[in-house]
């Protein structure tokens, strides 16, 4: 058992966590938006309300799902918004990611803004400039937020919606270096100028998505766009992690899960620098990671994009958590990919089936931290590391508004118990919740639906005023101290 303190200093203060960067992304990519969130209201034999599967419904409303991206992915650069909208839904190719499929455009938008207001999302809409055209997407922006008296809003109005929605986050294309037009840099930056010059002019308040890709796409887009840093809010990246099988992985796959996610971080840094060094400080452009997660080998086309979600992939997550909150004065948003049954799910469903995976409870875990300001936290284990030498413990802290103090750890070793001491973190009282399992392999399925599932984490207090606990190995947990 090794011995790790870890202390939060409340006197050093990051910046606020944005309740954007606890995003979710749905795609029509296999079974996410159809089977997975949404059963239509006609041949289901599933519980739904007016389509969306209630058992989903649910669960997200219990997670936190403060963002909602839709419809792709690679999706959006073909999809035409005015098929998904009014009575006479046309039946197109649904084309993702080499997957072409009937999409009968039932989820449209009327549905899917109505379900982020059901389950208190803010919607972030990846618009066309794959197959589309700039008024096709200014269209969509207007017909979703203008409030004068248009064509467009009074069709808005004939389809049941009065009010705009007031939609601020709008992708301008989604991976245009690959399945959004195969564009390069320069010429990508080009159209960018022209479809967010006339977004502009159609809301003003609306935030735009520009898509980056790594270091070298990243400095041409943003040095093409120098003179016009007032049509960039966002720069979207993405990021997915492999390491091995997501059933039956071993030991190394293991612990190269847990240094893959770490990565994340140093591109997010070298991200910034690119950005800032073209803004000079003249613009606020944060980071959009609005694709990340684990991309197990077995999530293929032919398997649907599905994989198996085990405990090693929600500690994979919580590493990310932790890297979101030190950068939360770059990172403007993010959103795990995605939102159910595929690649990194936090639900998951088989027919009438659904359980949560234990990514699910990981964000669960961490929602204390959500809209609070992070806190620098200092871990002190030197005796305890990882075969290649980095920490085997690993925290964040965040001070709420409303006075308490959030603590999560990683156990990230994959046998070895830390105990911890925890200071800084004044209060007199604390609960705590830890997700563990016998091995991180374990994973929730339709038969065993709970086989991994938050339990109190027992906490004691120790003579100078701090708190102790006790974190199994390949575990998380989080502490809650207030007065
Ligand atoms: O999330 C699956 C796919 O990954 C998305 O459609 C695309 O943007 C990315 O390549």
């Amino acid at each position: 058992m090794s011995e790790t303190t870890v202390v939060v200093r409340a006197d050093l203060p990051i910046g606020t966590i944005s309740p954007r960067v606890y995003g979710q992304f749905a795609e029509h990519l296999g079974r996410c938006c159809y089977d997975g969130l949404w059963v239509g209201t006609k041949n289901t034999s599933i519980a739904h309300s007016g389509g969306w599967r209630t058992d989903v419904l649910q669960a997200l409303k219990k997670m936190p799902v403060p963002l909602l991206r839709w419809p792709g992915g690679c999706y959006a650069d073909h999809y035409h918004w005015r098929d998904g909208i009014g009575t006479h839904r046309p039946v197109r190719l649904g084309m993702s990611c080499g997957l072409t499929v009937e999409d009968d455009n039932a989820l449209g938008t009327h549905e899917f803004l109505d379900y982020c207001t059901e389950i208190g999302a803010e919607p972030y809409l990846a618009g066309n400039m794959g197959s589309g055209t700039p008024q096709e997407l200014c269209d969509w922006m207007e017909y979703c937020n203008t409030s004068l008296n248009t064509f467009l809003s009074d069709e808005r109005k004939s389809n049941g919606r009065n009010q705009p929605w007031n939609v601020k986050l709008w992708g301008v294309g989604n991976e245009n270096w690959g399945c959004g037009g195969n564009y390069t840099a320069e010429q990508y930056a080009h159209e960018y100028r022209r479809y967010s010059t006339m977004l502009r002019h159609v809301d003003e308040k609306a935030e735009l998505v520009i898509c980056g890709l790594t270091d070298d796409w990243n400095r041409v887009i943003m040095n093409a766009l120098k003179e016009h840093l007032f049509l960039v809010d966002h720069v979207s990246v993405h990021r997915y992690w492999a390491a091995g099988p997501a059933a039956d992985f071993g030991e190394d796959d293991y612990y190269k899960m847990i240094a893959t996610s770490a990565e994340t971080e140093p591109f997010i840094e070298a991200t910034a620098a690119i950005i800032e060094s073209v803004t000079r400080g003249r613009k606020k452009v944060g980071i959009a990671l609005d694709e990340w997660g684990v991309w197990a080998p077995e999530a293929k086309p032919e398997a649907n994009y599905e994989q198996v979600s085990p405990l090693r992939d929600a500690i994979a997550a919580a590493i990310t958590f932790e890297i979101f909150h030190r950068q939360c004065n770059v990172l403007t948003l993010a959103n795990l990919a995605q939102v159910a049954n595929v690649l990194h799910a936090p639900v998951q469903t088989s027919g009438a089936d659904f359980w949560c995976t234990p990514t699910y409870h990981a964000f669960n875990l961490y929602s204390p931290h959500i809209g609070a300001t992070a806190l620098n936290t200092i871990v002190d284990g030197t005796s305890f590391v990882l075969p290649d030498g980095t920490p085997g413990l690993s925290a964040t802290s965040s001070a709420a508004s409303n006075g308490s103090c959030a603590i999560s750890l990683i156990n990230r070793h994959l046998d070895q118990t830390a105990h911890v001491r925890l200071h800084g973190a004044p209060g007199t009282a604390s609960i705590g919740k830890l997700l563990t399992a016998q091995s991180p392999n374990a994973a929730n399925s339709a038969v065993s639906p709970n086989a991994v599932a938050p339990v109190e984490l027992e906490i004691g207090g120790d003579a100078d005023g701090g708190w102790t606990c006790t974190i199994p190995p390949h575990s998380i947990a989080t502490l809650t101290v207030s007065h």
